[in-house]
């Protein structure tokens, strides 16, 4: 293991150099540059609309295409929210003698002269003429949801299984640019989970081949079998998301029996809380707690706030789950607020962490921001009664020596350049979102042990299958690691990382360019042990990982 200070282009460059000796075990050539690290775009937290919340099994062409007109009057569109999203209901189980995919022609009619009536194609036509995404919903098993209905009759067969190559490739067919698996027939059968997604992830893959066409991928398990431990980049999806939870609510529809329904405060909090596996949240791949119930009859405006505060900082997904042609000003101006959308969407695509408690329910989370020495920060007060708290710059991975700025991102107002640390009172059963900026406290820069890579003919090559860093020291329990690495290949390549021989998660590593460029990720890794007894191993199969050619950590 060698260890350098500091950060920048030079150790990087160094550390291939040290790596010039040496059989090549396995490997693939790799053109040698010095160009200076660079962040790689990954795919950002999805944005949009979902019917479930508000329209149950009720959603037909109608409600979509006046939630899809919506989203472009209410300003949403223009605030970043893309996806309208047909979750259950839209089919009722019923297949052609080849095994195709039929839906009732009157709920799905044609809506321009030349089109179908029962024709899918037809609503994401609507929906791509105003510019937005469309997304559509199945299950894993052979019988879906609807067998448990909501509202309305029972229907089977509502699911994919025995269909996934078919149904995938349907969806794609249809234009559809986002999929939502659910799990109830999974779930009734006692399917593997990580074997189902992994294939439907593949079936995803091949339509995306045969169509040209892709489909995002929403994984909707409920956290039943730890997903965070196996759905980043389950079946070679370059991105997806997994529920890390039940419903945040029962369906809220109105003019129906159940349209007294509330969401709860609680209940967000609680999704909140399932949500939270920072060391699976990297390179594309996000924990999603649900729907958001923001605007929704049950949460008062302030509720609504801390409730988009608490998707935000955990890099959630923003999918709204309320009727967008209801949406009062105030709901609006929460979910389109610019500084907090911006938290959200963060390049880094990282999940906030609590870095620091004050007796029972006084919280503050940070999330590492792209911006260097920038962290978006919730002050979050779970108690009855308003309350003091105070963010230490130290807890932040910031240098405490220094000023930082501070600015409360729903008040739009700069609180001023402080020393060391922040406080301020937080109303009961409320939240306060900051962004402070102040100076990164110095990475340790490490190259792997033994070096894990080699020189041939003038190419970067990578040497073993296991790379290895030993003896890393961190400041913080969960803390942010830098990885330089090279992939100049045109598609992603993987590896699967174990800290301390404990976790492990599948890192997404895009490609980097052919100059070669060396490109940089971010993860967020539990170092827990004391000193310098941390250990990161990377494993791949031999003709796929990149070039790891350093590790930074905070
Ligand atoms: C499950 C999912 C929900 C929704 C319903 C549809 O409960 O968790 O998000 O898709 O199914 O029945």
């Amino acid at each position: 293991m060698r260890r350098y200070r500091n950060r920048g282009a030079a150790p990087i460059a160094r550390a291939l150099l040290l790596a010039l000796t040496g059989i090549i075990l396995c490997g693939f050539g790799e053109a040698m540059a010095e160009s200076a690290a660079k962040q790689i775009l990954i795919t950002l937290p999805p944005m949009g609309w979902s019917s479930w919340n508000s329209f149950s099994n009720t959603v037909n062409s109608e409600i979509v295409m006046a939630q899809a007109k919506a989203m472009i009057s209410t300003g949403m569109a223009k605030a970043g929210y893309r996806y309208i999203n047909i979750d259950e209901g839209w089919w009722l189980g019923e297949r052609d003698a080849d095994g195709n995919i039929v839906v009732d022609a009157k709920a799905w009619p044609a809506l321009a002269p030349g089109e179908r009536a029962g024709d899918m194609a037809n609503i994401v036509r609507y929906i791509h003429s105003l510019g937005l995404k469309a997304g559509i919903y199945t299950d894993a098993g052979n019988d879906g949801c609807s067998m448990y209905p909501d509202l309305g009759s029972v229907y089977q067969h509502t699911g994919s299984e025995g269909h996934y190559e078919r149904d995938l490739l349907q969806f794609a067919k249809w234009g559809f640019d986002y999929v939502k698996v659910d799990w109830c027939g999974g779930d009734k059968e006692k399917l593997d989970p990580a074997v189902q997604y992994a294939e439907i992830s593949r079936a995803i893959s091949m339509a995306e081949s045969a169509t040209g066409h892709p489909l995002f991928f929403s994984i909707c398990e409920w956290g039943k079998d730890s997903p965070w431990t196996w759905a980043p980049s389950v079946g070679r999806a370059v991105a997806d998301i997994w529920r890390t939870s039940g419903d945040i609510v029962t369906p809220i529809v109105a003019h129906n029996k159940f349209s007294g329904r509330l969401a709860s405060f609680p209940g967000v909090l609680s999704n909140f809380d399932q949500g939270v596996h920072p060391e699976a949240q990297h390179t594309g791949y996000y924990n999603d707690p649900d729907m958001m119930v923001i605007g929704m009859p049950g949460l008062a405006d302030a509720q609504n706030r801390t409730h988009m505060s608490l998707w935000a900082i955990s890099g959630a997904p923003l999918l709204v789950g309320a009727d967008l042609t209801k949406l009062s000003d105030t709901t609006l101006a929460t979910l389109t607020n610019p500084e907090v959308l911006a938290v959200d969407q963060d390049a880094l695509g990282l999940q906030g962490v609590k870095v620091a408690t004050y007796g029972d329910g006084l919280e503050v989370w940070s999330k590492a921001l792209s911006t260097p020495g920038a962290r978006a920060l919730l002050l979050l007060n779970r108690t009855g009664e308003a309350a003091s708290i105070t963010v230490n710059w130290n807890d932040l991975g910031l240098a405490d020596s220094t000023s930082a700025t501070v600015r409360d991102v729903w008040a739009h107002d700069d609180l001023g350049s402080l020393n060391g640390s922040y406080s301020t009172v937080v109303p009961a059963l409320d939240a306060v979102m900051l962004i402070v900026h102040g100076s990164e406290r110095n990475r340790t820069e490490y190259a792997p042990d033994g070096s894990g890579t080699g020189m041939a003919n003038g190419t970067i090559m990578r040497r073993n299958r296991l790379v290895n860093f030993t003896q890393v020291a961190s400041h913080v329990p969960m803390a942010r690691v830098r990885i330089a690495y090279i992939n100049s290949d045109n598609v992603p390549r993987f590896e699967e990382l174990r800290v301390n021989g404990r976790t492990a998660t599948r890192i997404a590593f895009p490609p980097t360019g052919s100059d070669p460029a060396v490109g940089t990720v971010w993860i967020e890794s539990q170092l827990d042990r004391p000193g310098t007894n941390n250990v990161l191993s990377f494993s791949t199969n031999c003709d796929q990982g990149p070039v790891i050619v350093s590790i930074s950590v905070e």
